[in-house]
């Protein structure tokens, strides 16, 4: 079933050495990829939509 979820967080949260993400983003969750760096332009205000093809929109 589908699930649209919003994160907050823009890096990961470190866990006894493990970088846990928190972006909601990552390809190896719960584990962090890197996939963080794609939110770091993203606007204050403002809603994302991440498709699986990496891109992203705005969401009114
Ligand atoms: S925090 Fe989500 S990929 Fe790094």
């Amino acid at each position: 079933m589908p699930r649209i979820v919003k994160h907050d967080e823009k890096g990961p949260l470190e866990v006894n050495g493990k970088m846990i993400c928190q972006c909601g983003l990552s390809k190896n969750f719960p584990f962090c990829d890197g996939s963080h760096r794609k939110t770091l332009d993203e606007e204050p205000g403002k809603t994302y939509k991440y498709n699986t093809d990496g891109s992203r929109k705005v969401v009114e």
